[in-house]
């Protein structure tokens, strides 16, 4: 049985294998959509969550099958004081699969050692994204016809953004790829990522603090949101919140084909008049998070269709 943790749990053959699988679903939904009948998904959310939970629950429902769960650990056994892994060892009785969304770092990879039943990191503190970087590689392979050959700008709270984290992780293993890490000195990428992943992959890299000097040359534009929830205190956050604004008058500065990823939700990093640039394909890249998370789910439960 096969958990999902980090994007690396994927060979770059098997996420190639999922992306197609991802694609094809897009292009024919309902050859997929009784593929999960009798099967139930557990959603195990103990942190807040629009797209990945929905769109979990989503995919599940176009797939055939049925979805459980709960939204925040106030409604769980949790504020009671049950572990995660006597949690999982429940809900193991009663789904198929559960994807589980936590504040602590490592709190899903504890629950899939107890668990008989795949489970899926929808997000461990400021730690994992996996399926949020499917997303992203799914929507950049899809609108870019590629993975690899271009520069990525990601921009913003590098230091506690998960899903920045993996999908460093996961666009390493692609050939020439270049990084350019923008954020304020405060909220730098984790050395364990710039050294243990960046440098260790002989891929070029470098550090930049003001949007409008990086932009120019990206390909790729990955926006996040200052992580207002993993900052020990109130005034460094109202300082670093609203450190960039992509705004119309930025995307001048951009190439006519730079694309604008960003995880969502949005705060005040992308100004709304961005969104009709056709560059800006954010929301796009929500509906790709439903498609990847269908394959993802048929994969892990083995079933072909
Ligand atoms: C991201 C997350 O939860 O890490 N959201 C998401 O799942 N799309 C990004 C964020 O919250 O900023």
């Amino acid at each position: 049985m096969k958990h999902l943790m980090s994007p690396l749990d994927l060979s770059v053959e098997e996420l190639d294998r999922l992306l197609d699988l991802a694609n094809d679903i897009e292009a024919h939904p309902s050859r997929y959509s009784h593929s999960c009948e009798g099967k139930k998904l557990a959603t195990l959310f103990y942190e807040p969550s629009t797209r990945t939970r929905l769109s979990f629950e989503a995919a599940m429902l176009n797939l055939g099958g049925s979805v459980l769960g709960f939204s925040s650990a106030d409604s769980s056994s949790a504020a009671k004081g049950e572990s995660v892994s006597d949690t999982i060892r429940i809900i193991s009785c009663y789904a198929d699969i559960c994807a589980m969304r936590h504040p602590k770092e490592g709190a899903p990879l504890v629950a899939s050692m107890k668990s008989s039943i795949p489970v899926i990191n929808a997000g461990d503190g400021g730690h994992q994204h996996p399926t949020q970087t499917l997303t992203d590689l799914l929507t950049i392979r899809s609108l870019k016809g590629r993975l690899g050959g271009f520069t990525i700008g990601l921009c913003g709270d590098l230091k506690f953004g998960r899903t920045v984290h993996s999908l460093i992780q996961a666009l390493v293993r692609y050939p020439n790829v270049r990084f350019v890490l923008i954020s304020p000195e405060e909220l730098r990428l984790p050395d364990n990522v710039r050294d243990g992943v960046l440098k260790k992959s002989h891929q070029e890299f470098r550090e930049e603090v003001r949007l409008e000097d990086a932009i120019p040359e990206l390909d790729l534009l990955y926006m996040t949101r200052v992580q207002k929830e993993r900052f020990f205190n109130e005034e460094d956050y109202i300082r670093m919140k609203d450190f960039y604004i992509l705004d119309a008058e930025k995307m001048k500065l951009a190439s006519e084909d730079m694309l604008v990823l960003h995880p969502l939700p949005r705060v005040n990093e992308i100004s709304t008049e961005v969104d009709d640039d056709p560059r800006a394909v954010y929301f796009k890249q929500a509906q790709y998070g439903v498609y990847v998370r269908m394959a993802l789910i048929l994969t892990l439960l083995g079933i072909e269709v």
